[in-house]
């Protein structure tokens, strides 16, 4: 795949599932620019990117704030250029304090929604202007395999992204006229920091996995529940952002794409 002479934005950036993305579609040659909420983490990750491809740039964006949006829409555009590639990444498991608590408050799912959902909107309503101009455009909203099925443990994270993968078909027949693709994700087990606190909230509620250390039930539940017997990467959600946003994937729009080891087969 050869992304050379193209402008992405990976909200969510700077860390995690986020950076892999950037990283990656780096490699391919293209530009990427930072929006996260964590300015020096991006920094980071922008300076690596440049690196790469030579070309990247930050904003410190929080999604849930839509001018925030509407003014990375324009750094971006007069740092980089035009945006081909949007991956909408940035996500959270709940209000602070979320993973000591056994049940969701109204804070978690207000908050959980906001960014998950609202901010999801809010960063493609932004962009979808330069998009709609040019007459193309690749969309990549980063779901989970906890929308693929309602989960007794955080039921505001799987209901958000549930969510997601409605939003992501509602975008795509919106934005289809426009020769802009909308595909989703939905990644499995992954070690990144967001599941080091899940897998504490897990030990705390659920009595197969008292006294287990955040690892442990990680381990354990990749033994269970992924045919595949290994945990997922950020470079494997890379790997397939990398195909949906391709030339290869023209014909693909409205999709959900789970990167799990098969633990879902639907
Ligand atoms: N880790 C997993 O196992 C897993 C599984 C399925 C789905 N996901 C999803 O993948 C995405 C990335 O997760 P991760 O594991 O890399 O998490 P992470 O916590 O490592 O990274 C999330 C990034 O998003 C940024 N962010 C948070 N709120 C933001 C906001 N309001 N505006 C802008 N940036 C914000 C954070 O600063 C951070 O850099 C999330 O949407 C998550 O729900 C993760």
């Amino acid at each position: 795949m050869n992304f050379k002479g193209q402008v992405a934005v990976v909200t969510g950036g700077a860390n995690g599932i986020g950076r892999a993305i950037a990283l990656k579609l780096a490699d391919q040659g293209a530009a990427v620019m930072i929006a996260d909420t964590n300015e020096d983490a991006a920094m980071i990750t922008a300076a690596e990117v440049k690196e790469i491809s030579g070309k990247s740039a930050v904003h410190k964006t929080d999604v849930t704030n839509p001018d925030l949006c509407t003014k990375l829409a324009s750094l971006t555009i007069d740092s980089l250029g035009p945006v081909d590639i949007l991956v909408n990444n940035a996500g959270i498991a709940g209000s602070s304090g979320w993973q000591n608590r056994s049940f969701s408050t109204e804070a978690d799912w207000k908050l959980t929604y906001q960014v998950n959902v609202i901010g999801m909107s809010n960063v493609t309503s932004a962009f979808r202007a330069q998009m709609h101009k040019r007459r193309s455009g690749r969309i990549v909203n980063i779901a989970s395999i906890a929308g693929r099925e309602g989960r007794p443990s955080l039921p505001h994270y799987s209901a958000s992204k549930a969510a997601v993968i409605s939003l992501t078909q509602s975008t795509a027949l919106e934005v289809a006229p426009l020769n802009i693709t909308v595909n989703a994700i939905c990644p499995g087990l992954l070690w990144t920091s967001m599941w080091e606190e899940v897998g504490s909230r897990y030990a705390e509620n659920n009595p197969a996995y008292k006294n287990m250390s955040s690892r442990q039930v990680f381990d354990a539940m990749v033994e269970e529940k992924i045919p595949l017997k290994k945990e997922q990467t950020p470079e494997d959600v890379a790997d397939a952002v990398c195909f949906l946003v391709s030339e290869e994937s023209r014909n693909i729009t409205g999709q959900t794409l789970n990167v799990d080891g098969g633990f879902f087969m639907r």
